[in-house]
Order: C-alpha cells, then sequence, then structure tokens
C-alpha cells in the first residue's frame, strides 16, 4: 500500500509550524517554533509581531519538518494549510507559503480549519468514532461541537463573552503571571482550595453555551477588594478557586451534551486541553455517568498549536476532495 504524506503548514497564531503526517495518524515531523517569548512582554499577541517572526521562520520550519521526516518533495500527495480562524497577518503567510510550495511541486493544496485541526489532533491517540462530541477549549475559542460524520461539524454551544483560555490568561494579569497563564494557574491550583466560591455561570440553564466574563469580574473584583481593605488574599486558592470554577462548567455541559446526542466519544482539544484539573475530572466524571463514552484527549503536546494536527484533519479533507487553488485566501473569523 502506498504511503499518504501530507506536509501542513499552521501560523494562525504565535506559533509558526510544519509538519509531515502520514495517513492523518502518524507525525513523521512536527516543527514548532514559539514567538511567545517575544510576545511576553506586551502581555498578550501583537498581530504585526507575530505576522514578521512567520515570515522569518517559516521557509527554515519547513526545510527542518521534509528533514526530519526523512522524505522528499516527489513523496508527498498534498501540502495543507490553516486557512482560518486566526489573525489575517499570520494566517497569510502559512497560505503564500503553502501556495508557493504546492505550485512549484505540483501538489493540491487542501485548506484546513484550525478548529478542525485541535479536533482531528485525538487521532494520533485513536480512531474517530462517531456520532462524537468534541469540546474545544483554546485561547480564543470554547465550544461544543457534535460530529455525525468526518469533516461533518455542529456547534451545538460556544461561549458568549470570553473564551475559557482567554479567561486563565486575563485572570494570570491580574496575579501579575506571564502570558499565556494557563498552564501556570493550573499548577497553582494543584496546590491551593477551592475556598473562594466564584460563580458557575449558567451551570444549570439547559442550552450548551458558555459564559466566562462573569466569573472574570468576581475574579477581579475580590482581588480589588482585598487589596482596599489591605487583606492578603492565597494566590493558590485564588488559583484553585477559578479553576474549579471553570473545570465545574465545563465538565457539566459536556457530559449533558454527550447524555443529549448519544456520542460514542468525547474528544477534549485546544490549549486547554491540557489542564491537568480539566483532564483529570473529566475523565472521572464520564467513567462515572457514562462509562460506554470512550473519551479522548490529544498527548499534551499536541493540545496547543501545531501543524500536525492540520495534517491530520487533512485527511478529512481529501477524502472530501476539498482541494484549493491558488486563489485562497485567509479567513479570520472561518467558522466549523
Ligand atoms: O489552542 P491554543 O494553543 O491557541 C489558540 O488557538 O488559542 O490555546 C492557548 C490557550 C492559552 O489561553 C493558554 O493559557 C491555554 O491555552 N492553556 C491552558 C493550559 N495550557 C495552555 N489553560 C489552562 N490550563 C493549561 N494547562
Ligand atoms: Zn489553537
Amino acid at each position: 500500500k502506498e504511503r499518504r504524506l501530507v506536509l501542513a503548514i499552521e501560523s494562525s497564531c504565535d506559533e509558526t509550524s510544519v509538519a509531515v503526517v502520514e495517513d492523518g495518524n502518524q507525525i513523521l515531523s512536527n516543527i514548532v517554533a514559539s514567538q511567545v517569548l517575544s510576545h511576553q512582554r506586551f502581555g498578550g499577541v501583537v498581530p504585526e509581531v507575530a505576522s514578521r517572526h512567520h515570515v522569518e521562520q517559516i521557509i527554515s520550519c519547513l526545510e527542518d519538518a521534509l528533514k526530519e521526516a526523512n522524505v522528499t518533495v516527489d513523496e508527498l500527495s498534498a501540502v495543507a494549510v490553516t486557512e482560518g480562524p486566526g489573525l489575517v497577518g499570520a494566517l497569510l503567510i502559512g497560505i503564500s507559503a503553502a501556495k508557493a510550495f504546492a505550485f512549484a511541486n505540483n501538489l493540491p493544496l487542501i485548506p484546513v480549519n484550525h478548529m478542525a485541526g485541535h479536533i482531528y489532533a485525538a487521532r494520533f491517540v485513536e480512531e474517530m468514532t462517531f456520532p462524537l462530541m468534541a469540546l474545544l477549549v483554546s485561547g480564543g475559542h470554547t465550544e461544543l461541537v457534535y460530529m455525525k460524520a468526518d469533516g461533518e461539524f455542529d456547534i451545538i454551544g460556544e461561549t458568549r463573552d470570553d473564551a475559557a483560555g482567554e479567561a486563565y490568561d486575563k485572570v494570570g494579569r491580574v496575579l501579575g503571571l506571564r502570558y499565556p497563564s494557563g498552564k501556570e494557574i493550573d499548577e497553582m491550583a494543584h496546590k491551593g482550595q477551592d475556598v473562594y466560591n466564584f460563580p458557575r455561570a449558567m451551570i444549570k440553564e439547559d442550552h450548551f453555551d458558555f459564559s466566562f466574563s462573569g466569573l472574570k469580574s468576581s475574579f477581579i473584583n475580590r482581588v480589588h477588594n482585598a487589596e482596599q481593605k489591605g487583606e492578603t488574599l492565597s494566590t493558590i486558592d485564588l488559583a484553585a478557586s477559578f479553576q474549579a470554577s471553570v473545570v465545574e462548567v465545563l465538565v457539566n455541559k459536556t457530559v449533558r451534551a454527550c447524555q443529549t446526542y448519544d456520542v460514542k466519544q468525547l474528544i477534549v482539544a485546544g490549549g486547554v486541553a491540557a489542564n491537568k484539573g480539566l483532564r483529570e475530572t473529566m475523565t472521572q466524571t464520564m467513567k462515572e455517568t457514562l462509562p460506554e463514552v470512550n473519551v479522548t484527549f490529544p498527548p499534551l503536546k499536541l493540545c496547543g498549536d501545531n501543524a500536525a494536527m492540520i495534517g491530520s484533519a487533512a485527511f478529512a479533507a481529501i477524502n472530501q476532495q476539498q482541494v484549493a487553488d491558488m486563489t485562497l485566501n485567509a479567513i479570520p473569523s472561518l467558522v466549523l
């Protein structure tokens, strides 16, 4: 059987990444050049800075990905690239590189939705079994996605304000942590206790939407009140209380969505899927309530942005003949 190899490119935010993926579920290489240090002093991603870094990094990432995978250009079957959602300037660097590479080597060009990529990162752990539910939690998105089949996405709920990762990063700023602060808050949370009792927004409402801005405001108010009164709060307890609220809402809604839609598998993906508290509580609660549903988290290093996941999602697209031509453009607010 002939190997099907895809070269994948991801540049939607602050990581430049190029990967070579075989058959959608095997990583031959996955080069990720992070720019996070350049954005830290600004407390978030600066779009113009991101674009410039992508320009500087993309060619060497491409060369390294081919070298590490030990494949030649003529062994490739296609070039996949993130077309959105993301920062327009950042996306355009990856798209331009992908177009040039595809055109020069006469390869089909496959556009991939970044959020689909996050879901398909689960294929590096096990095959997807439909129908499935995906909880997508990242810096820009919090969505529950129902999938009846490959490439079919039905968003049944989403955040009405901040994304879960965004809430982590904003709260981290109040605690004086460096951007992005999700990982650090997660580590602090494991040492503290849920004593501050922050709200669990919309947890009892029977839709599948989320809201995290109220939680963020309660957190900020609690810290400011304490400052005014000269009261000292426990940072680890603040982290634990914040995380308990986020995790409880995410788990509660997700379990209910899995019940309602009667799925065979749950995939939890995106940057926040790296959260230890979320992984533990989701796994435990699903085992207790819906033991017949298979719960899959991508490996930790594939939860954040990377090109391997784009390569995996491209296989679903290949099967459905979704090939783009040289007019492919970035779509900053592309939806699933
Ligand atoms: O998917 P991702 O790498 O980029 C986007 O597409 O947004 O997600 C980045 C987000 C950041 O907000 C970061 O703080 C959060 O994921 N994050 C975490 C953890 N690791 C990363 N949030 C909570 N717990 C973690 N362990
Ligand atoms: Zn992402």
